[in-house]
C-alpha cells in the first residue's frame, strides 16, 4: 500500500496541521508497518502556478503520476484568507487533469479516481464548522470536499482542528483533540 503525505502550511515547526498530518500518518504506519510513505512538502519545495505548457505535457507532471500511484493520501493545510494555501491549490492543478482523474460525459463530469482514500488534517484560526456564524465562509474544507468529489473521492475523512486564533488555551485543548483523533486514525473503509 502506497501512502502519499502532502503538507503545505507555511508555519514550519509552529504548524497546527503539520502536527496533525503527521499523526495520521505515524498511526497509519504504526497499524501497517509495510505502508510505504511518499513525502511532498508543498511549502519546502513549492510548485509554480499552473501553466499552458504543464497544463498540456502529454506525459503528464510527476504531481500527478505520484498521486494516481498512491492508495491513500494524507494531505495538511492550514486555512489561510478563508481557503486553502496557494502551495496546495497549484497541487491541485496538476492532479484535476480531464481524461486522468475525470472526464466529460453527455450527463456531466465523472470522477476517474474513486478508489483511494483521502484524509485532510485542517487548521483554522476562527470557529467555522456547522453553526457557527463564519460557517458561510468556510472555503477550505468545502473547496476541497467538492474537488475530490469532482474526480471521485466522495469521502474524505477531516481531523479538524479550529478556533486556534482564539488564544493559547483554546489553541491547546483543539490541537490536543486533533491529535488524540489522528492517534486513532484507521484507513477508511
Ligand atoms: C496567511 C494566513 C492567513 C490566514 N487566514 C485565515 C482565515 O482566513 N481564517 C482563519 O480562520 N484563520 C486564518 N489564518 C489562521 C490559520 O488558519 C491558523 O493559524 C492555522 O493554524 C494555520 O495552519 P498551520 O498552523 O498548519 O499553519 C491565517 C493564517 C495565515 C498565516
Amino acid at each position: 500500500m502506497k501512502l502519499l503525505h502532502i503538507d503545505s502550511s507555511i508555519t514550519g515547526e509552529n504548524s497546527a496541521s503539520r502536527a496533525i498530518s503527521a499523526a495520521i500518518v505515524s498511526a497509519l504506519t504504526t497499524a501497517d508497518p509495510a505502508i510505504e510513505v511518499t513525502r511532498r512538502d508543498l511549502a519546502a519545495d513549492a510548485l509554480p502556478h499552473l501553466t499552458l505548457d504543464v497544463l498540456g505535457a502529454p506525459e503528464g507532471t510527476p504531481e500527478l503520476a505520484e498521486f494516481l500511484a498512491s492508495d491513500v493520501i494524507v494531505i495538511g493545510a492550514g486555512m489561510y484568507n478563508f481557503t486553502i494555501p496557494s502551495q496546495l491549490k497549484a497541487w491541485l492543478d496538476r492532479v484535476l487533469i480531464a481524461g486522468q482523474t475525470f472526464r466529460y460525459t453527455e450527463t456531466g463530469p465523472v470522477g476517474l479516481v474513486g478508489d483511494k482514500k483521502v484524509i485532510v488534517a485542517l487548521a483554522r484560526g476562527g470557529l467555522y464548522s456547522e453553526g457557527n456564524p463564519s460557517a458561510a465562509v468556510e472555503h477550505a474544507e468545502k473547496y476541497l470536499r467538492a474537488v475530490l468529489g469532482f474526480i471521485g473521492i466522495d469521502n474524505p475523512t477531516f481531523v479538524v482542528a479550529e478556533g486556534l486564533a482564539s488564544g493559547p488555551e483554546a489553541r491547546e485543548k483543539a490541537v490536543a483533540q486533533a491529535l488524540a483523533d489522528a492517534g486513532t486514525m484507521a484507513i477508511p473503509a
